[in-house]
């Protein structure tokens, strides 16, 4: 099975409790809907890239009812999970965005996209095509989780003497720089936000129960895991149940941009 299937269908196999388990994606959809809230929209199509059930989609519909995001996804399923979760007006597209975006999406006004770059098998060139597709005075709003995420993961895996079989994430340096060519930038964060648990296996099953534990890595056998485990840091401050506690943390970059009026 190739990683894009891989990853298809394991957000498939979850998509049923996906929003339950979504607490970080549904934190950084609604700052970017704020974002979104008093953009000057030039006219042309507006969409949600790797929709998924439409977390990003709901919020900005919320904010600003007069944008109807269309969805894209390779994931049916999480497509019409979203569509039952009260996004039954949305118009949706079943699209693999490894070959690009769709023509109707040609001059585009707002191009949005939470949470789904890193699964793409060239983030970079794929954003390029993106702020390409951009009408002028259009607006691409994207949150990505990037390379400088899960430094605890890393440095275990280092210190183990083992793979580190998190997904290899996009470097937030070159992305950055990538979309400057194309567009003027109005805000660029990098969002830290870390995750408590028990043990560092706790992550691994979080991560896999939300669909998104695919990665090119082999599984670790038990005993890289045990020795994984074993070489995370566990946090000073312990948790009041009397248990120690790892840590995990995310690095997500946001940038806002605008294409210049006058770009060819
Ligand atoms: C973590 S989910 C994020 C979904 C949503 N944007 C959110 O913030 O909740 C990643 C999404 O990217 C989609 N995805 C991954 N690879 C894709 C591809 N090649 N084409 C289209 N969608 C893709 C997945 O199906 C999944 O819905």
């Amino acid at each position: 099975m190739t990683l894009q299937e891989q990853v298809r269908e394991a957000f498939g196999r979850h998509a049923g409790s996906y929003e339950q388990r979504a607490s970080l994606q549904r934190a950084v959809a609604w700052r970017l809907a704020r974002h979104c809230r008093d953009l000057p929209l030039v006219a042309g199509p507006c969409a949600d890239l790797g929709a998924g059930s439409g977390l990003l989609s709901r919020a900005v519909q919320h904010l600003r009812p007069a944008l109807q995001p269309l969805r894209l996804d390779l994931c049916a399923e999480l497509l019409l999970q979203g569509a039952r979760d009260g996004g039954g007006g949305a118009e949706s597209l079943l699209w693999n965005l490894n070959a690009g975006l769709p023509p109707q999406l040609e001059q585009a006004s707002l191009l949005l996209s939470s949470f789904a770059l890193q699964w793409l098998e060239r983030p970079e060139e794929q954003l390029e095509h993106w702020c390409h597709h951009l009408a002028p005075g259009g607006w691409l709003v994207l949150a990505v989780p990037t390379a400088g995420s899960f430094p605890q993961w890393l440095q275990a895996a280092a210190r183990a003497g083992g793979p580190c079989s998190a997904l290899p994430l996009p470097d937030a340096g070159a992305l950055i720089d990538g979309t400057q060519r194309q567009l003027t930038l109005t805000a660029q964060q990098r969002l830290r936000f870390s995750r408590f648990a028990p043990t560092a296996l706790t992550f691994l099953r979080q991560i896999q129960a939300l669909g998104a534990g695919s990665t090119p890595t082999a599984p670790l056998t038990p005993g890289q895991w045990r020795r994984l485990e074993a070489a995370w840091p566990a946090e000073p401050a312990i948790h009041r149940s009397g248990q120690p506690r790892k840590r995990l943390t995310w690095e997500v970059l946001v940038l806002i941009g605008q294409r210049p009026a006058h770009s060819p």
